[in-house]
C-alpha cells in the first residue's frame, strides 16, 4: 500500500516535471523570437514547426517574386514599365513590418486586389485567399518574422 502510494507521487512528479519542461520550452521560443519583433510591436508567438512549414510555403509560392532570401525584386520601388509594383523584400529593408498581422494577412489573402484603384499602380501579387488556408498563410508569417 505504502510502496503503491509512493509510485503514483513520484509519477505525477515526473508528469508535472514533463509539464514544466514543455512550459518552459515554450518561453525559450518566444524569448528567442523576440528579435523578429518590430517597431509596430506586432509579434506573435512562433512556434518553430510552423516556422519549417512556412519556409516550404514560401519557397513554393512566394520566393518567386519576393526572392529566395526574401529579397524582393531589384529596384522594387519602382514600378514596372506597365504600372505595376515590384514584389517588396519581407526583409529588413522592406515595409512590410510597418503593416501589422491583419494587413499582412489581408494582403496574403486578397492580393494585389486589395489595393484601392487611385494608388497610383497595380499589383500582380496573387491571392492565396482559396490556394492557402489559415494555417498556412500563419505558417508563411511566422517564416518571414523568424528571420
Ligand atoms: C507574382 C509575384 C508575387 C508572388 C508570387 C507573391 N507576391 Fe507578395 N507581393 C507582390 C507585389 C508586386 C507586391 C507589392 C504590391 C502589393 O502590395 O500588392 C506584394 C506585396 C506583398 C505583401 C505586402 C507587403 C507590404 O509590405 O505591404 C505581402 C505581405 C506579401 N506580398 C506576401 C506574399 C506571400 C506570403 C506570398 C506567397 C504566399 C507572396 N506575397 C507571393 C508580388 C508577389
Amino acid at each position: 500500500m505504502y510502496n503503491g502510494l509512493e509510485m503514483t507521487n513520484c509519477r505525477s512528479f515526473g508528469l508535472l516535471l514533463a509539464a514544466l519542461i514543455l512550459l518552459s520550452g515554450c518561453r525559450t521560443g518566444k524569448v528567442a523570437d523576440r528579435s523578429a519583433s518590430t517597431d509596430a510591436g506586432q509579434y506573435t508567438a512562433t512556434d518553430p514547426q510552423s516556422v519549417v512549414q512556412g519556409e516550404t510555403i514560401y519557397t513554393q509560392h512566394c520566393a518567386v517574386c519576393h526572392g529566395v532570401s526574401l529579397e524582393g525584386e531589384a529596384d522594387w520601388k519602382l514600378q514596372n514599365p506597365d504600372g505595376s509594383f515590384r514584389a517588396p523584400p519581407h526583409d529588413a529593408e522592406g515595409h512590410t513590418w510597418h503593416h501589422d498581422d491583419a494587413q499582412l494577412i489581408e494582403a496574403i489573402k486578397r492580393g494585389g486586389e486589395r489595393l484601392p484603384p487611385d494608388i497610383g499602380g497595380t499589383s500582380n501579387m496573387p491571392a492565396y485567399e482559396d490556394v492557402l488556408s489559415e494555417d498556412e498563410i500563419t505558417a508563411v508569417l511566422d517564416y518571414i518574422k523568424s528571420l
